[in-house]
């Protein structure tokens, strides 16, 4: 079955088609980040009129690619969660195509589709597993009995991860989306003078909290201004040890309380270098192992949305007309994959 995927709950345009026979994967990828940056963060007007203008044109050249629109067997697109607006570019266009063509459709959930993108790698991960889901807009411990079954173990009480680095990578004077750079400067220097808290470590529970240490960063930046080049980097350095260390220590917390061996890290900070040998480390100490998905698969895109739509329209799920978007929506809300 060839199932179109379709990404537009942010600002990143993705369109991909997954071959569930072959496993072969097409995509495209439109980042929006240089209409945004002077903004200092995602403008959801922005966003949604860059999916208008970019989408069917990226959908275009997968259907040059494979020869003609018939080749498409079903659609997935995001339903949520994200933007209201940007999501409704997806599913409207997932909703005429499927229309047309008197197409299967499935709504998809963002989250799910990240959580799933280790699956699109040779080495797959096992069941059970917990799972991190770390990006922009979500931090989030999951139970993960089976695909489709999910129950969340804890999350953030404020700040998702990426929006704690943006917003200290903005008080470094970094540009938008400064969680890439904040690592980088982060890994330019090998120790730091300063310590950040390791906030919600010290009592039981897998929940947890950022924005303090964006304050801390804050405070730090405060005392030291005007700051010059080696301060800013320990700033970083310390900065990015503690939340690293943040997400260890409550990933083998939840490896523990589970017994679960497997560890899966998705979302755009599942990219971070530092995280990923860190967390690697601690599985290998607890006899687990920790799945990535391949770097490309790790922020937002249409190949995950498409992996996920493939695995649920091939237990027969399908969305009755019309197609809605549902901008907040719980993993914990989805039926089974069986
Ligand atoms: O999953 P994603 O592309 O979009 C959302 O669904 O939010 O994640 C984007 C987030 C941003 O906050 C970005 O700064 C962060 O992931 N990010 C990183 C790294 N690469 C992306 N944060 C830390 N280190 C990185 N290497
Ligand atoms: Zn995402």
């Amino acid at each position: 079955m060839k199932v179109l995927g379709i990404e537009t709950s942010c600002d990143e345009t993705g369109i991909a088609l997954y071959d569930s026979d072959s496993g072969r994967m097409l995509q495209r990828l439109y980042s929006q980040i240089e209409a945004h940056r002077e903004y200092g963060g995602v403008v959801p007007e922005i966003a949604s009129r860059d999916h208008v203008v970019k989408a069917a044109p990226m959908l275009r050249e997968i259907v040059d690619e494979i020869g003609g629109i018939g080749a498409i067997d079903a659609i997935a697109y995001t339903r949520g969660p994200g933007l209201i607006g940007a999501l409704m570019v997806g599913a409207n266009l997932a909703r005429g195509l499927a229309w047309a063509r008197d197409l299967p459709v499935l709504g998809v959930h963002h989250m799910e589709g990240h959580l799933l993108a280790p699956l699109l790698a040779d080495d797959k991960p096992g069941l059970p597993l917990v799972a991190l889901l770390v990006s922009g807009g979500h931090t989030l411990l999951v139970d993960v009995a089976a695909f489709g079954e999910y129950r969340i173990l804890g999350q953030t009480l404020d700040d998702a991860v990426g929006e704690a680095f943006d917003k200290t990578a903005k008080l470094l004077g970094l540009p938008y989306p400064g969680g890439p750079e904040l690592a980088a400067l982060a890994d330019s220097v090998d120790a730091s003078r300063f310590e950040f808290p390791r906030p919600m470590t010290g009592k039981p529970g897998l929940d947890f909290s950022f924005s303090g240490l964006k304050t801390a960063a804050l405070n730090l930046v405060r005392a030291h201004e005007p700051l010059d080049e080696a301060n800013r980097a320990e700033i970083a350095h310390a900065f990015q040890a503690a939340v690293v260390d943040t997400l260890r220590i409550k990933c083998r917390r939840a490896l523990e309380e589970t017994g679960y061996r497997n560890l899966v890290v998705a979302g755009g900070v599942g990219a971070n270098r530092q995280l990923r040998a860190e967390l690697d480390k601690m599985a290998r100490r607890h006899g687990a192992r920790v799945y990535f998905p391949a770097l490309e698969y790790c922020t937002d895109n249409g190949a995950m949305i498409a992996y996920a739509g493939a695995l649920r329209l091939a237990a027969g799920q399908a969305d009755p007309e019309p197609l809605d978007v549902l901008p907040r929506w719980s993993l914990e809300d989805l039926p089974p994959i069986r």
